[in-house]
């Protein structure tokens, strides 16, 4: 997501140790470990990086910063817009087309791609690298180039056209020759808004803190909402993050300990509170609980039933990425983008079956999760989060496991888990077992009244973000870790030590996407938002971008940037590799909250480029223009 939600970023008072109580404790082996997390040698950029080319994975030229409303892909690269915000999903009949000016229905919208793309995944048909479905999230709306005439008011009409474009998309897609096309009609097809209905798996399910008069019984959500990052299990199914749940509803003026800890405000960034009366919160207390969930959902059964699941906690969910232990037991990564917010894993207690989605329909219930702790000296350690044990008892609060999943955070906060730098994207390389995150930047750590640096977000006003990976004793269920940092990203030439970074290779900012592909290489995508770039520490960074990096060497090269205020985030490459879904999310996105409806234009006409258009999020698709493995 570009919105700078900064507001609910300041949500943890918890009392976890900061660096400098950290340093105190063992300053002598965080300065022991330089390579891994000392300070000052992480500071200072890299030499040698043009040498770095001799042997290298990466196989194409890179492409140069670019601050234009285009798309950019290296020499020998085709870039294919394949479907945007309004364009029919492609269920049979209801198939309305995009009206630029916005004027599309709500009703039509919910059978429409949603605004702001953001995770997607592939999911062949038995195997194809040609043929399969694309599963999407749609992040959040942009009510100013949503409606014809923006935000303002905000009518039942416009709440139920927004409610109507978040949510998730599932469409079929084919190549033909070198040009890949969505398949419509299609009996695939299919949009989840906030009017689907999920199952709540786990032990939350049910909950007395889950319950509300229209759900007494506390076990079905009606949809899902700030769908961030996604990932594909290795049983079949697609698994999407709640992010900024927060900011959907209207709390009053009186919030008690867990509302505040959870950053609910006086009023919604959405509005939806004035004419539905779940985002209400003094109407429905606990709706709030209802989300901030991963959801599961199976997207080659048309008919299946989306389910949330609690055994992974809640949490300001970027996304949720499965590693399988050597036994076959799944093993969910998961963080939380909100700032001094949490890195979390899940470890099934049964083994994943053989079957797909249908025989592994309560892999994800049961198991127990952990909170990250990164110690100073390259060690870290997993944190139960498991009811009775320390200091999760009725006593502190968590009346049983339920309460404890549902306040995971405050859990989090007691066990000392790290506050991390806003944790995004993970991935895991399956070879190594080294597991990689995004931390995307942190602007507040070590302000006065907020916690320091430590060893694992080692910058203060940290305003680039960093690479952070570790990999397990023994195997991924493994309860002790080593860590260290890919890279601090940055720009070399930024007076301030703290942005400069030391990228070995193509600079850039603010790393969110991260994934690897079928051939090993690790693909970084960035989300500076539009109030920091093009100037000052961004000044060369330019749009958005994607860059490839080799983990063997450490090399970074730019493979593509992205339109005008746009951000460049969702990874999926086919089986083959030869083909690599990304999203464009908020072209032309404004420094302020909304865009303008009279000049929607003002910073992006991408994908269209028409005079009385709009910016569109889109998914977009890149070949080799002669065939081969994208990045080789
Ligand atoms: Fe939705 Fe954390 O990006
Ligand atoms: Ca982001
Ligand atoms: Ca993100």
């Amino acid at each position: 997501m570009g919105k700078d939600f900064s507001t609910m970023e300041d949500s943890n008072r918890s009392s976890n140790p900061s660096i400098h109580d950290v340093l105190r404790a063992s300053r002598r082996e965080a300065l022991k470990i330089g390579a891994v997390a000392g300070l000052g040698a992480l500071l200072q950029p890299l030499a040698g990086c043009a040498s770095l080319g001799s042997g290298t994975r990466l196989g194409f030229t890179a492409v140069p910063p670019d601050s234009a409303d285009r798309l950019v892909v290296p020499p020998g690269y085709v870039a294919q817009v394949l479907a945007a915000w309004g364009d029919p999903v492609g269920i049979a009949g209801r198939m309305p087309a995009f009206r630029k000016d916005a004027s599309n229905s709500a009703e039509d919208q919910s059978v429409q791609l949603g605004m702001h793309h953001d995770g997607v995944a592939f999911f062949p048909f038995d195997g194809s690298s040609s043929h399969g479905l694309i599963a999407l999230n749609h992040e959040y709306t942009d009510d100013g180039l949503l409606h014809p005439d923006g935000f303002v008011p905000m009518t039942p009409a416009k709440v139920k056209k927004s409610q109507n474009a978040h949510g998730l998309s599932v469409y079929e897609v084919k190549l033909h020759g070198q040009q890949w096309e969505v398949v419509r009609p299609s009996r695939f097809a299919r949009r989840f808004t906030m009017d689907t209905p999920f199952a709540v798996g786990g032990p939350a399910a049910g909950h007395p803190l889950m319950r509300t008069a229209a759900d007494p019984a506390g076990r079905t959500v009606l949809g899902t909402l700030n769908n961030c990052a996604s990932s594909r299990t290795p049983w079949g199914t697609y698994l999407s993050g709640e992010e900024n749940f927060a900011f959907y509803f209207g709390a009053g003026k009186n919030l008690d300990a867990h509302q505040q800890r959870w950053g609910l405000r006086e009023k919604s960034f959405y509005a939806w509170e004035n004419s539905d009366a779940r985002f209400d919160v003094q109407k429905t207390p606990n709706e709030p609980n209802r989300f901030g969930w991963v959801v599961e959902v199976d997207p080659m059964d048309p008919d299946s039933t989306p389910i949330k699941r609690t055994a992974l906690g809640r949490a300001a969910h970027e996304g949720a990425w499965v590693a399988l232990t050597r036994d076959q037991r799944a093993v969910v990564y998961s963080g939380e983008d909100a700032r001094f917010e949490y890195i979390y894993k899940f470890v099934s207690r049964d083994r994943m079956q053989p079957g797909g989605a249908k025989a592994n329909r309560e892999l994800l219930d049961h198991g127990t999760l952990y909170v990250a702790r990164f110690d100073a000296n390259g060690r870290g350690v997993w944190l139960p989060l498991v009811h009775g044990q320390g200091p999760l008892t009725a006593a502190n609060g968590f009346a049983d496991q339920g309460e404890v999943l549902i306040k995971a955070r405050q859990a989090s906060d007691l066990l000392g888990g790290t506050r991390m730098d806003r944790p995004e994207w993970l991935t895991i390389d399956t070879a190594s077992r080294w597991v990689y995150c995004t931390l995307t930047n942190n602007s507040q750590r070590g302000e006065s009244g907020k916690p320091g640096v430590d060893a694992a977000n080692p910058r203060a006003n940290n305003t680039m973000g960093q690479i952070i990976r570790w990999r397990e004793d023994g195997d991924h269920d493994g309860t002790g870790f080593e860590w260290n940092h890919l890279l601090l990203a940055g720009d070399p030439v930024n007076e301030r030590a703290e942005a400069r970074g030391n990228v070995r290779g193509d600079f850039f900012g603010c790393p969110d996407g991260l994934g690897f592909a079928p051939n090993g290489l690790l693909w970084i995508q960035t989300d500076a938002h539009a109030t920091q770039m093009y100037k000052g520490e961004f000044a060369r960074i330019g749009n958005n971008q994607m860059l490839a990096c080799d983990t063997t060497t450490g090399e970074v090269r730019r493979f593509l940037t992205g339109p005008v205020n746009c951000e460049i985030t969702g990874i999926a490459f086919t089986p083959d590799g030869q083909s690599l879904f990304i999203s464009v999310q908020h072209p032309g996105e404004t420094p302020s909250d909304r865009s303008d409806p009279k000049d929607p234009q003002r910073y992006s006409s991408w994908p269209d480029h028409a005079p009385d258009g709009r910016p569109r999020s889109a998914t977009v698709v890149i070949r080799k223009r002669d065939g081969g493995v994208i990045g080789s």
